[in-house]
């Protein structure tokens, strides 16, 4: 077993696109489990656009991470030694541990249910997952026959999204950067549309594909896209404010959309929320999600890199649209006990 456990630290508040030098890596020793605790060898870190917000020092539902601490992330990993009634040698878990190698857990360490892998649980049961199902079912209120239109259709987030769209019975235009990304989810999710919004007018695109306007708006970006949706919403129509990724790394707050008072003419509704506030229901998201996985009816992608020194590298990737999948990065292989 190794005698040191690296972790990437938070150096200093990020101005502007996140850089690879706001972090630096540190070795410390290897953590003891004390009572009622367990030794974990963290085998995955997951990476969500959210993370470029807890690096900044503002007010927000999670506190900053602060400068010199291990960078907050999602992750999953094996018990190696285990304290804690409950949790054994090889037990998959995943939790909170931050972009480190090893962590010490406690009463707050999630077993992955019997079966299910890290990708499956840092996907689908995970934060993408939970977000897709409550934000559009809870706060969308989709119903059959109407019209969705998902930005960052091909992420993580936002394929789910489209996907548990078309189970409900809406049909589902998405908005994705480049052509593989738009074939993916026309000839493999069954997305009835899809625009390339690097490449095609936005505007001219959402008129063509929803000549009869937009009922729910799951919006991941933010920028023009919410821009031409508004200027498309139907009476009662519901945006759905999930994020808004175009402006994560603005120096400057943008101005906001400039046809928001469509709001006011159509009786629309556009609300945010935050994926943590239903917690208390994540087993009734897991179950509903899993069932439609094995069921056929939602795949789910995973983007896997490799080795803990990229953990900056791969984060960036998010902001530059790379990232095709769930972003994950592979830090260390599971063993047998
Ligand atoms: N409210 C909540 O509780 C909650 C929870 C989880 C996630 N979220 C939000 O959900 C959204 C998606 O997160 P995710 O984890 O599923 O990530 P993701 O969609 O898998 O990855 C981010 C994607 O955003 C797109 N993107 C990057 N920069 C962009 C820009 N400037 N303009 C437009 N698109 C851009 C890229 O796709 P393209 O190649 O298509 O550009 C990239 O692949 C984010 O806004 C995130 O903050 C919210």
């Amino acid at each position: 077993m190794s005698e040191v456990n690296r972790q990437w630290l938070l150096r200093r508040r990020p101005v502007g696109m996140v850089q690879e030098s706001d972090f630096e890596l540190r070795e410390t020793p290897l953590p003891k489990p004390g009572p009622g605790e367990v030794l974990v060898k963290n085998l995955f870190l997951a990476f969500e656009p959210a993370m470029r917000g807890w690096m900044e020092d503002r007010p927000s539902y999670l506190p900053p991470v602060g400068i010199g601490e291990v960078m907050r992330g999602v992750t999953a990993g094996q018990v190696v030694e285990s304290n804690l009634a409950g949790l054994e040698p090889g037990d998959l878990v995943s939790g909170f541990a931050g972009w480190q190698e090893w962590c010490i857990g406690d009463a707050n360490v999630t077993k992955l249910p019997a079966g299910a892998t890290p990708e499956f649980a840092l996907s689908i049961l995970g934060v993408t997952g939970m977000t897709a199902y409550f934000g559009l079912l809870d706060v969308g209120e989709p119903q059959a026959g109407e019209t969705l239109v998902v930005s960052g259709a091909a992420g993580a987030t936002g394929s789910v999204v489209g996907q548990i769209g078309k189970i409900e019975g809406l049909r589902v235009i998405g908005l994705a950067g480049g052509k593989r990304k738009c074939a993916w989810l026309t000839e493999e999710l069954g997305f009835d549309g899809a625009i390339d919004y690097k490449h095609e007018n936005i505007g001219e695109r959402l008129s063509q594909l929803c000549p009869d306007g937009v009922d729910v708006f799951f919006d991941n970006t933010g920028g023009e896209v919410l821009d031409e949706v508004l200027a498309r919403i139907n009476l009662n129509a519901r945006i759905v404010l999930c994020g808004g990724i175009a402006r994560y790394n603005e120096e400057q707050p943008l101005p906001g959309p400039a046809n928001y008072l469509n709001l006011t003419r159509q009786r629309g509704r556009m609300q945010g929320f935050i994926v943590l506030d239903y917690l208390a229901r994540f087993d009734e998201a897991a179950a509903k999600l899993t069932a439609w996985c094995g069921e056929g009816k939602i795949r789910w992608k995973v983007d896997v890199q490799e080795g803990f020194e990229n953990a900056p590298r791969t984060f960036k990737r998010l902001f530059t649209g790379e990232n095709f999948g769930k972003q994950l990065l592979r830090i260390a292989t599971p063993t047998s006990p």
